[in-house]
């Protein structure tokens, strides 16, 4: 297959990029500099079956010039949208223009690598798209709401695809992790808007840290996850991964909203 995966600078596709490669797929792995990859230009040099491309989700130009090239040299069996961004804060601290950039990162990007590659996946009838979004898109939690928001309008547009795309044998697939230590955490974006208000600034602390000791730190099952869903002829539409993922899915089903905004509230406090 020929694989086209995103975000492979780090974490769960870096992992992603190197074992679909070593199962003998042709992987077409874009970071946003090529120059500071090391860990994947290693990975090629061993001999590995890995192309090295420069892609900002965000740049519609970037990303056509790269499917179109992609396509014509052979197709594009499978798009792993991986790449992604997350902001941690009170939504009301977060700038418009912040969450239209996330929403670059987490939905525009992959919607439009999506629409790029669908021409052709449709043409041959068959394609796989694999999408990474995570439990904060089932699963509303307080200060991380405007990254859980870009995660579930991408979970509400890979479902609709699943059915979309069903008649012309492309099959679409969500990858719901819960936490896992990856660069991500190091990464987080800073809100904007600077709040000076107590409550706001040991809310956000205590949320912090209690969702960092629950993150899980290997990312292998991860990425073993996503080259095995590659695989699969039948892939289930989601996939949910991680400690407690499935618990705390099946648990967000089972009580009511109100319920859960007190699950949150219990969450937020000491
Ligand atoms: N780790 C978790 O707990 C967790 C849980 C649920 C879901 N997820 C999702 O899993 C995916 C992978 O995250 P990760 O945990 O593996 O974190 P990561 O190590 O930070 O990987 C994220 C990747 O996305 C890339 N990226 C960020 N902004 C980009 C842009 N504008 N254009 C192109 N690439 C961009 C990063 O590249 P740079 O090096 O250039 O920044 C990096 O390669 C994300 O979609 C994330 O939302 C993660």
């Amino acid at each position: 297959m020929r694989v086209l995966i995103t975000g492979c600078s780090s974490g769960f596709n870096l992992g992603a990029a190197r074992l679909i490669a070593r199962r003998g797929h042709e992987v077409f792995a874009t970071v946003r500099n090529p120059a500071t990859a090391t860990e994947l230009r290693d990975a090629r040099d061993s001999g590995l079956p890995i192309h090295i491309e420069a892609l900002d989700v965000r740049d519609g130009e970037q990303a056509h010039t790269l499917m179109d090239r992609i396509v014509a040299g052979g197709g594009v069996d499978a798009l792993v949208n991986n790449a992604g961004a997350s902001i941690f804060g009170p939504v009301e601290a977060t700038s418009i223009d912040q969450m239209r950039d996330l929403m670059e990162v987490n939905l525009f990007g992959p919607m439009r690598l999506i629409q790029l590659a669908l021409p052709h996946m449709r043409s041959r009838r068959q394609g796989r798209i694999i999408n990474v979004s995570s439990l904060s898109g089932i699963i509303p939690l307080p200060y991380v709401g405007l990254y859980g928001a870009t995660k579930h309008a991408f979970d509400a547009m890979s479902f609709s695809l699943a059915a979309e795309l069903r008649e012309f044998g492309i099959k679409v697939t969500i990858i719901t992790p819960s936490g896992f230590k990856t660069s991500i955490t190091d990464k987080l974006w800073e809100p904007a808007i600077a709040i000076d208000d107590a409550i706001y600034a040991a809310r956000t602390k205590l949320v912090h840290t209690k969702m960092s000791i629950r993150l899980d730190n290997d990312p292998a099952p991860v990425f073993q996850l996503i080259a095995n869903v590659l695989e699969d002829d039948n892939p289930t539409v989601r996939h949910l991964i991680g400690a407690n993922a499935v618990a705390l899915a099946s648990r967000r089903r089972q009580i009511s909203d109100d319920e859960w905004v007190e699950h949150m509230v219990a969450f937020q406090n000491p």
